[in-house]
C-alpha cells in the first residue's frame, strides 16, 4: 500500500521493513531468554548428580535464585519505565478476537502452514496462547520455587508436592520453548520473524502475509511504533 508523502501530496512506496517490537519489548524478551536458560542450566545441575560435578549444588542453587530475582526485578523495572510497551503487548495477548478463533479452528496445522490462515493482527492466536501459557508456567515456577526456598528454612512451608509441580512446570515450559525456538530459528515460513526481536523490524511483505491486519492498521496510523 503506497504511503502519501508530505511533499506535494505525492505517493511513495512504504519502506521495505516495518517496526514490529520496541526496544523495551526486545530488552524484556532478551532478559527473559537469558534468565530462562540460566535457570534451566542451574536447575539441571541441581537435578542431575552428573551435572553437579560441573557446577556444585550450593553454587547452582545461588545462581538459580539470582536468575529468577533478576527476571522479576527486570520485569518490574521495564513495566515502570515503559508501561506503554508492556501494556500494548498485554492488551494484544488478552484480546482473543474472531480472527483468532478462526485461526485456532485450523488446529496445530496452523502453526506450520499459513497459506489459508485467516488474516491476523500483531500476534496470531498461537502466539497469544504461547505467551499466556508461558506466563502461567513462570508464575507456577515462581510460587513453587518460593515454597521450596521457604521450606528449607521453615517446615511449615514444606509440602511434598512442591518439587513435583516445579518439575512438571519445567518440563512443560521446556517443550514450549523448544517449539518456539524451532519456529523462530528453523521453520521456513516463520523464521523471518527473528529480526523483529533483534533489530525490531521485519520484512513488510512477510508481515503482510502473516499479520495482514496489523500491517494495514500500522500503515493507516501515522506512528508504526508501539512505544
Ligand atoms: C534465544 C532464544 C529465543 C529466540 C531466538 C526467540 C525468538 C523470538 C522471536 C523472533 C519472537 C517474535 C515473534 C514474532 O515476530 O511474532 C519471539 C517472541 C516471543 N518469545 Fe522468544 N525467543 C527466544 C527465547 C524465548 C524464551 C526462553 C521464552 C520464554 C521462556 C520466549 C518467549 C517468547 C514469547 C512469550 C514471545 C511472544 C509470543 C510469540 O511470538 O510466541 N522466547 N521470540
Amino acid at each position: 500500500m503506497p504511503i502519501r508523502s508530505r511533499m506535494a501530496g505525492t505517493t511513495a512506496p512504504p519502506p521495505s521493513r516495518i517496526r514490529r517490537f520496541s526496544r523495551a519489548q526486545r530488552l524484556l524478551h532478551l532478559i527473559l531468554a537469558i534468565t530462562f536458560f540460566g535457570m534451566l542450566w542451574t536447575g539441571l545441575c541441581l537435578w542431575s548428580p552428573a551435572l553437579a560435578e560441573v557446577m556444585n549444588r550450593p553454587l547452582a542453587k545461588q545462581w538459580h535464585l539470582w536468575f529468577s530475582i533478576a527476571l522479576g526485578i527486570s520485569f518490574v523495572l521495564i513495566l515502570a519505565l515503559r508501561p506503554r510497551a508492556v501494556g500494548a503487548f498485554a492488551k494484544e495477548v488478552d484480546n482473543l478476537d474472531h480472527a483468532d478463533r478462526a485461526w485456532l479452528k485450523g488446529g496445530l496445522r496452523r502453526v506450520l502452514e499459513t497459506d489459508d490462515a485467516p488474516e491476523q493482527g500483531w500476534l496470531n492466536a498461537g502466539q497469544k496462547l504461547n505467551t499466556a501459557i508461558t506466563i502461567g508456567l513462570l508464575v507456577v515456577l515462581t510460587l513453587t520455587g518460593i515454597l521450596l526456598w521457604l521450606g528449607e528454612r521453615n517446615t511449615t512451608f514444606r509440602f511434598s508436592g512442591s518439587i513435583d509441580v516445579h518439575d512438571i512446570a519445567t518440563i512443560m515450559i521446556v517443550v514450549l520453548v523448544c517449539g518456539h525456538l524451532y519456529l523462530a530459528l528453523f521453520n521456513r515460513t516463520t523464521r523471518a520473524s527473528l529480526s523483529g526481536m533483534v533489530d525490531g523490524t521485519v520484512d513488510r511483505e512477510w508481515a503482510r502475509a502473516h499479520h495482514g491486519r496489523w500491517v494495514a492498521e500500522s500503515e493507516a496510523a501515522t506512528d508504526e511504533s508501539p512505544d
